[in-house]
């Protein structure tokens, strides 16, 4: 049955769906979450590893999605449902609807601050900056004072769930496909005027030369999910995109070109922010969550038109959190509609909502709750908490599950018709099936063993 006859809806074209993943792929991911991770973990040692990561790991298990989605035309838990009846896989695809929740609920947090900084630049708060305490001062009050926390986390859940009540093409292909550019237009910018900035050189030589002593157990877990946050994998948010997927498209030059847009974000946003921290007295690379917030400021303001180039950074990063956090918003609600029957409607407010109350610690854990901010024994925040426990643990524990799911269960032959790799050569789809058979299990094995030894050892 096409998946119009059953109302689901499809994307228009090929360039549509292209558009719509990168726009799921390219996010707070690319430019907040990578500059923060590669600040926290050495620089470009980091670097490296998360760019073997994506390459080795992230494209087969981005055909693996597309391609159980596209078969199933399914949300994560039918999908799983129709494809091996009666077994526990269906749970994985739980664990992803779970996950889309989790992570939206502090994605909304951290997108919040992305729109209050978009009424502080255009205000000129930040112009002719006389220090850079202006910057940390301005930021520290609108992240600690719970009315602009809550008010603005509440305001970007609501976009989102208004963009998501209009359906697939109304209302997610759309955005898609003009904004994104001017984007890369403003980063461009930024980067070049990062670049060019007196001491860059410091910057530089840490995002470029890597210090592999710097490595350690820790850097491969970051770095494999970041890989797998940043190209939406790992909960059934790309498996929904590829169900909506129209039968021809060649889901090998679809998932080629959303992974090479939304690496090549990142590792812009990366020569955007490094060269120009390390010219701010005061700043350090392990800063952590307000990195960015408190790096961007001070470049836009020795750009002529800051403000103007400023405030449209912002309101574009703004929607591009908003394209990403629809398909986080999408994977549950496409579950309760297609599992539960329920409307689309219904399945909105509650996920939402849902997303919204699980983000409030998050969203007052940073300097307006003492406890949020620094859990006891933990000593970290409720964010950074959540975020380590799903963007890093669930996605690569999701990852995991699936390719052991397409490589050893549904079956590397199956999957292939689905793929179907334009001008197919063996070599390609002997190499796709080696990936997903084995090297996915055993690595991403190896980092999640590393990651239960250290909770345990402590
Ligand atoms: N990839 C998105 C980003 O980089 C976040 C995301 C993760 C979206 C997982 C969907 C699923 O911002």
């Amino acid at each position: 049955m096409s998946s119009l006859v059953s109302g689901r809806g499809n994307w228009g074209s090929r360039i549509g769906f292209i558009l719509a993943a990168a726009g799921s792929a390219i996010g707070l991911g690319n430019i907040w979450r990578f500059p923060t991770t590669v600040g926290r973990s050495g620089g470009a040692a980091f670097v490296l590893i998360y760019t073997g990561f994506v390459l080795l790991l992230g494209l087969p298990v981005m055909l693996a999605e597309l391609a159980v989605g596209r078969r199933t035309e399914k949300n994560p838990v039918g999908a799983f449902k129709a494809l091996v009846p009666h077994t526990a896989w269906k749970y994985l695809g739980g664990l992803g609807v779970v996950t889309g929740v989790a992570i939206l609920s502090y994605y909304s947090v951290i997108a919040g601050w992305t729109v209050g900084y978009i009424v502080k630049i255009a205000a000129g708060e930040f112009t002719n900056l006389a220090s850079h305490n202006v910057v940390a001062d301005a930021f520290t009050e609108l992240i600690a004072n719970p009315t602009s926390a809550l008010g603005l986390h509440a305001l970007f859940m609501a976009l989102t769930m208004l963009v998501v009540l209009g359906g697939v093409r109304g209302g997610i292909e759309r955005w898609s496909k003009i904004l994104m550019p001017i984007l890369l237009g403003i980063l461009l910018l930024l980067v070049f005027r990062s670049v060019t900035l007196p001491g860059a050189d410091v910057g530089l030589r840490f995002y470029l030369q890597p210090d592999f002593s710097k490595v350690t157990e820790a850097t491969f877990v970051s770095a494999l999910g970041q890989a797998f946050f940043s190209l939406s994998l790992g909960m059934g948010a790309m498996m929904t995109y590829g169900s909506y997927l129209a039968k021809e498209s060649d889901l090998f030059t679809c998932g080629v070109w959303v992974l090479v847009a939304d690496t090549a974000i990142a590792i812009l946003a990366g020569f955007a922010i490094f060269p120009a921290l390390f010219t701010i007295p005061g700043l350090e690379p392990t800063e952590g969550p307000g990195l960015i917030f408190l790096v961007l400021p001070n470049i836009f303001d020795k750009i002529p038109g800051g403000i103007f180039f400023g405030t449209g950074f912002f309101v574009l990063l703004g929607i591009a959190a908003l394209t990403s956090a629809i398909s986080l918003l999408e994977v549950p609600v496409a579950y309760f509609i297609d599992e539960r029957g329920w409307t689309r409607r219904k399945a909105v407010v509650v996920a939402g909502l849902l997303a919204f109350l699980l983000g409030v610690p998050s969203a007052l854990g940073n300097g307006a709750v003492g406890w949020l901010s620094a859990i006891p024994v933990i000593g970290k925040s409720f964010l950074d908490v959540m975020d380590t426990l799903f963007s890093n643990v669930a996605l690569s524990f999701g990852a995991l599950l699936l390719s052991i799911f397409v490589g050893w269960k549904w079956g590397v032959a199956d999957a292939l018709k689905e793929i179907r790799f334009r001008r197919a050569t063996s070599f390609a789809e002997k190499s796709w099936g080696f990936l997903i058979r084995y090297v996915c299990p055993v690595a991403i094995a190896i980092v999640l063993a590393n990651v239960i030894r250290d909770l345990l050892v402590g």
